[in-house]
């Protein structure tokens, strides 16, 4: 079964989220929905997300899940908000690995005892080699640490979502450098996904439109083994983890990482209100 694959491109963080539907029974999934921060006044808007909703809504689908490839560091997900205001029976699901993220996470942001470590902010945890169904299709939970340990690809009847273990060929890898992030896990989990047939449709999680090229989102498993600038065949573990390593030593935090990441792990939630009625976000000094 082929999924009909809606690509939705953020323009201030290069980010493409998905909405992904089984033609036949109309049943969908929205794949790392982003909500809009403006970090220089603090403010937030739903306009992106709100995009994802009128596609649904014009195509008249039934959203079955929201599904997170990892806790992102370049965006504040949208999930809850979609799913408090539009999509209240489908589940927030990410992969198990967001423990641990939780768990790095909470000392950084010095959450306290108070916030949960075990992933129950959100509705599932997907574990490696999991499969649901969106409608008729089936879909199938492939584990893909290295860039974070919580990401997760997602197989849905023959298109693959990577979260950002792989970019567009010309992109390369994701970088292995945050808390929890580690080259040699990411390569690995790379062949993972190379094992897949070469006509695997490959839908990306970010674009940075390299060379000024217009951004793009979709390849395939063939073409990455041939083209990918960081992995492709004939490229080993030690070589790749030495241009990853060398490149992430050059690479600046991203700029939503600290007021990004605080939310993600919270499945999109925002903190609470404070006893002024305004909600706040936390930065630590000289941490990361
Ligand atoms: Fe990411």
């Amino acid at each position: 079964m082929r999924p009909d694959v809606a690509p939705f491109h953020h323009a201030d963080t290069g980010t493409w989220s998905y909405v992904v539907a089984d033609p036949v029974t109309l049943r969908a999934a929205i794949i790392d929905p982003v909500l809009d921060f403006d970090a220089k006044s603090g403010r937030i808007s739903m306009d992106s997300a709100q995009r994802l909703v009128d596609d649904v809504r014009q195509r008249g689908l039934d959203v079955q899940w929201l599904l997170e490839t990892h806790a992102h560091a370049d965006h504040l997900s949208a999930a809850h908000w979609l799913q408090e205001q539009h999509f209240p029976d489908a589940p927030i699901a990410i992969g198990i690995g967001i423990r641990e993220v939780q768990t790095t996470f909470r000392s950084i942001y010095n959450l306290g005892n108070d916030f949960p470590i075990d992933g129950s902010q959100f509705d599932h945890l997907f574990d490696d080699g999991e499969t649901f169904l969106i409608g008729g299709i089936t879909a199938r939970v492939i584990a893909v640490p290295g860039h974070t340990s919580d990401s997760n690809a997602y197989l849905i009847g023959g298109a693959l979502f990577t979260g950002d273990s792989l970019f567009m060929p010309d992109g390369g890898s994701a970088r292995c450098d945050f808390p929890g992030g580690d080259a040699a896990t990411l390569y690995r989990s790379i062949q993972r996904l190379y094992a897949l047939p070469d006509a695997t449709r490959v839908f990306v999680c970010h674009d940075y439109a390299p060379g000024g090229r217009a951004v793009d989102c979709e390849t395939t498993i063939g073409a990455q083994k041939r083209d990918n600038i960081h992995v492709r065949d004939g490229v080993d573990q030690a070589a790749f983890v030495s241009l990853r390593e060398t490149r992430d030593a050059t690479l600046p935090m991203p700029a939503l990482i600290l007021p990004a990441v605080q939310v993600n792990i919270r499945a999109g939630a925002l903190p609470e209100p404070e006893d002024n009625g305004m909600r706040y976000l936390k930065l630590p000094i000289d941490r990361l």
